[in-house]
């Protein structure tokens, strides 16, 4: 979950450098560093803290003006976000330096062995390891460097996307992964290698995928894939991504998270794009035309994904008639799961590189499972491994806190959910048809609503904004949603909140209530509303406040209405799920916080 950068070309490459970690520090954002080669020598700078703490460093220097480099940002896992922990780290001779994100998991017998050989250690990282042994054996065994990397990369175990610079060849940079995100940006005279797309987006939109045991060599003037066992060239070709610069910016927001808020309508709108045939009222999903309506489903995923998958088993039951199983995917990958090879294993992550989800993915397909990939991230782990993939083409998410990402997720759910009903012929073609004309109509209506959504946000943050804890109450397919309204809060303003289902609640929570603990509850006009009045009302009489977010014009006797948009059924989630990221999004703007990085979270997880 840290980010890489590495750039070699004809421009000044700290600047460069620079600007890609701040694409990246999404990624993590506890310490950072740099790394680059100017006059023969290698120089490296580290700074705890956020990456304007680095900047700050840099800026007491004239500018440097090597033209290649590397940096890094770093969410720690082995040592304290310290500066000696930072990365870029340096072997002994000072002649090599190494950025890291993974984990290595047997870096203490290494780092054992080294020690009996007389290394020195400068840090408590599993990261120092890498440069040490490579460092150790190019010495040794007198190997050049890609041996020395290729050899030390056959003794480790574990996770790790990785680059190295040597001050030895100052117009070369070598790279190479292995579970860990690592994408190689072809530009003009320049090149650059990155954790995420974001990072070398301003200057290229041509990217190579690299594989797991690939290594990669980049000089100004070209670029060569190898095998990192056998060191055999590799062919690979640039792929062209149509991500514009100006989505991995935040375009004149104060937060990325409330441009990617803002960006839903468009964000349904791309996802419904090419998979709905309006003359003949299907949905068409290419990529599934070789499957067969599957027996049943398994959803796994973590976190907001999670309850996107959550969310989704409501109209996937309804409408396609499968039996839903849904995981959080930490649970699923530790139990034995009955998955059958008529099932379909649906794993969902925003980022393809949840190494939970992964994890789960992989052991569906052990058990000889089919496995759909829904992810945002092209080339990601999710997206290679699966065997087939739904992209949610929702644009880069570069907040910590998700929001569009699920909103993309459940456009394509709901498709899938028609589209198997269609399939299975289950769905009547009025239904179809009408659940599709109200998913085309959802972009507008909501762009409409947004900003009457966010000044009552703003409105009620602050009215309640004393409060140190809440509940979310919902039933039915409002209880994931309840969930994730509950996240997002707890995630970015601290303050703790209970999503539940109401029918649950008394059933021990209820024992929390008091005057000072507001209930929002996710109210939509159905069958379960008599139900959901009765659980208010227990609420209310134990003297807890009830802020009532509701798509039906009936009076829900609620201390605080607010008002959404009615969509047919379920759809109404297209507007409360912008409601509920809204109200979190302005309490942590209103208390304060850092709502773009949060603290102690990372974007992408990719340690367990
Ligand atoms: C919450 C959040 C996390 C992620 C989770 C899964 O706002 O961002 O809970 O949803 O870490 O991430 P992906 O979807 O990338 O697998």
């Amino acid at each position: 979950m840290c980010g890489i950068i590495g750039y070699t070309g004809h421009r000044p490459a700290v600047p460069i450098v620079i600007e890609g970690l701040k694409r990246l520090e999404y990624r993590g954002y506890d310490s950072s560093g740099v790394a680059f080669i100017q006059n023969r020598s290698l120089l490296s700078i580290r700074a705890e803290g956020k990456l304007e703490m680095l900047e700050q460093k840099l800026a007491k220097s004239d500018p440097y003006l090597a033209t290649t480099g590397m940096g890094h940002t770093r969410w720690a896992t082995h040592g304290a976000p310290n500066e000696q922990n930072a990365h870029p780290h340096q072997d002994q001779t000072g002649r090599l330096a190494l950025v890291h994100n993974g984990i290595i998991e047997n870096y203490q017998s290494l780092k054992q062995d080294l020690k009996q050989e007389g290394v020195i250690f400068q840090s408590e990282t599993d990261t120092e390891v890498l440069v040490q042994l490579i460092s150790h054996l190019m010495k040794r065994d007198e190997l050049g460097l890609p041996e020395a990397i290729s050899r030390t990369l056959q003794q480790v175990e574990g996770a790790y996307a990785l680059a190295v610079i040597s001050a030895d060849h100052p117009d070369e940079l070598w790279a190479a992964r292995n579970s860990s995100p690592l994408l190689l940006g072809v530009g003009t005279g320049e090149n650059f290698v990155a954790s995420d797309i974001p990072a070398f987006l301003a200057s290229t939109r041509e990217v190579v995928f690299l594989d797991d045991h690939e290594l990669v060599c980049i000089r100004p003037d070209s670029w060569r894939v190898y095998s990192g066992h056998t060191l055999e060239p590799v062919d690979k070709a640039p792929q062209h991504v149509d991500w514009d610069v100006q989505s991995a910016q935040k375009s004149g927001h104060k937060h990325f998270m409330i441009k990617e808020i803002l960006e839903q309508p468009g964000v349904i709108r791309d996802c419904l794009a090419g998979r709905v045939d309006r003359d003949r009222g299907r949905v068409v999903l290419k990529e599934l035309e070789t499957l067969a309506v599957p027996a049943r489903l398994h959803i796994v995923a973590c976190g907001t994904s999670f309850h996107a998958g959550l969310w989704a088993k409501y109209i996937l039951e309804q409408w396609s008639g499968l039996a839903v199983q849904v995981d959080i995917a930490s649970e699923f990958r530790y139990r034995d799961p009955i998955v059958l090879p008529e099932d379909l294993v649906i794993v969902i992550s925003q980022s393809g590189e949840t190494a939970d989800t992964l994890a789960g993915l992989r052991i569906a397909r052990e058990k000889g499972v089919p496995v759909l990939g829904i992810c945002n991230v092209l080339g990601s782990a999710v997206a290679r491994e699966s065997d087939l993939v739904l992209y949610t083409q929702a644009g880069p998410e570069i907040s910590v806190a998700s929001t569009k990402a699920m909103c993309s997720q459940m456009v394509l759910l709901v498709l899938l959910a028609l589209y198997w009903g269609q399939e299975s012929g289950r769905l009547k073609s009025a239904s179809l048809s009408r659940a599709l004309q109200e998913m085309e109509g959802l972009p507008e209506r909501l762009e409409k609503a947004l900003p009457a959504l966010r000044e009552t946000a703003g409105f009620l943050a602050q009215t309640y904004s004393a409060a140190r804890s809440f509940f979310y109450l919902g039933r039915g397919s409002n209880y994931p949603l309840a969930l994730e309204g509950a996240l997002k809060l707890k995630e970015i303003s601290y303050i703790h909140a209970e999503g539940y289902a109401a029918g649950e609640m008394k059933h021990g929570p209820i024992a929390l209530i008091d005057a000072n603990l507001p209930t929002f509850a996710l109210i939509t006009e159905n069958d379960l509303l008599p139900k959901l009045r009765s659980n208010l009302q227990e609420v209310q009489a134990r003297g807890g406040p009830v802020i009532g977010l509701t798509s039906s014009a009936l009076d829900v006797g609620a201390e605080d209405r607010w008002e959404i948009p009615r969509a047919w059924g379920v759809l109404d989630a297209f507007f409360m799920l912008p409601a509920l990221q809204l109200f979190a999004y302005e309490m942590a703007v209103y208390l304060g916080k850092d709502v773009d990085q949060p603290r102690n979270l990372a974007k992408s997880v990719t340690v367990e």
